[in-house]
């Protein structure tokens, strides 16, 4: 898919498609019954990034793209990744973007590197990418589902960002350029456990970083790993936009409600089973994690809640 004058993307094949005056396209096909996150949710979730408290996962985010994309430092192909995007612009997507604010400290890192950088906002969701498109200087905003043949030709993209949201790793090997690398973040089982004891938030299986390397196996080597571990001190409207935010509000009055949640509010977030997240993110909580209820509250209304995710760096060895 490239562009076809200004406000037209086609393909070899002769379909064309008209960007809307939002200013995405969008690929799905039209019966198509998936929406991904909600307005409401996305609502949250913009909320609960403007306090700043997941800050040091997106610089995380940013300082592995930067390592990536713009040194070339990292792994064997380290030095071959630097030379085959050359002097053309690095081409990022973020892939399950929501509202944007990853791909977007990702892009001002690269920028601040001295790269010049041509960002790419995917998700199936239509208000996600309306909001990333608006939030990512510069960017391309494309509506799609990730189980689909992605609208990328062959070795297309440079970098992937992939942040709490599915992965097709056969696809993302196929759209990557050789040497190109994705950028995942995973939760740890200590991330949000706090909310998740409550029945709040959905459970997240043992050893998600290493089940990710060997699923990638095929195609990718892991090249860097860090985990970024912080506790933060959240207010009772902050954590109810924390819970809003998150794939068990696909099932909560947060996420049918019109706006985020407001101080007071009681959410009604259960852990239903996410089968969405079919790359494993999400089972449901259970009865042990239910029994450390409580746990977490500090002073006043203020809770104590553990953010705890690895960042991963993957470069493509082998293309699909
Ligand atoms: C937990 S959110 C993470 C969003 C963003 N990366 C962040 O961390 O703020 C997961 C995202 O994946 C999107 N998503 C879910 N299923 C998808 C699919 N099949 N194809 C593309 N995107 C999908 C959702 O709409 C949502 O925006």
């Amino acid at each position: 898919m490239s562009p076809v004058g200004t406000l037209v993307v086609g393909c070899d094949a002769g379909h064309r498609f008209d960007v809307n005056k939002r200013g995405y396209i969008s690929l799905l096909p039209p019966a198509s019954r998936m929406t991904g996150d909600s307005q409401a949710m996305l609502d949250a979730r913009a909320h609960f990034f403007d306090t700043g408290n997941f800050d040091s996962i997106a610089d995380a985010v940013a300082a592995s793209s930067v390592q990536a994309l713009a040194s070339g430092s990292i792994g064997p192909h380290g030095a071959e990744a630097a030379d085959t995007a050359g002097s053309r612009p690095i081409r990022l997507a973020e892939i399950g973007c929501g509202t944007g604010y990853y791909l977007d400290r990702a892009t001002r890192g690269l920028s601040q590197a001295g790269a010049v950088v041509e960002p790419v906002a995917a998700d199936l969701s239509p208000f996600a990418v309306r909001m990333a498109v608006r939030a990512v200087p510069g960017a391309a905003g494309v509506v799609l589902d990730v189980w689909q043949p992605l609208p990328f030709v062959d070795a297309h993209l440079d970098g992937i960002i992939s942040v709490f949201a599915p992965r097709n790793l056969p696809e993302f090997a196929r759209i990557l350029r050789p040497g190109g690398c994705l950028v995942a973040v995973v939760p740890t089982t200590r991330h949000l456990h706090q909310v998740r004891a409550e029945g709040l938030a959905i459970g997240i299986p043992d050893g998600k970083p290493d089940a990710l390397t060997d699923a990638a196996s095929p195609w990718f080597a892991e090249v860097d790993r860090s985990l970024v571990e912080f506790d933060m001190k959240l207010t009772q409207p902050e954590l109810n936009n924390l819970i809003g935010m998150g794939p068990s509000a696909h099932h909560s009055a947060a996420a049918t409600n019109t706006g985020p949640v407001q101080q007071g509010d009681v959410p009604g977030a259960h852990a239903a089973g996410e089968g969405r997240l079919a790359a494993g993110d999400a089972t449901p909580a259970n009865g042990e994690d239910a029994a450390a209820a409580g746990e977490g509250s500090v002073a006043g209304s203020v809770r104590l809640v553990t953010a705890s995710v690895t960042v991963l760096t993957y470069r493509l060895t082998r293309s699909h």
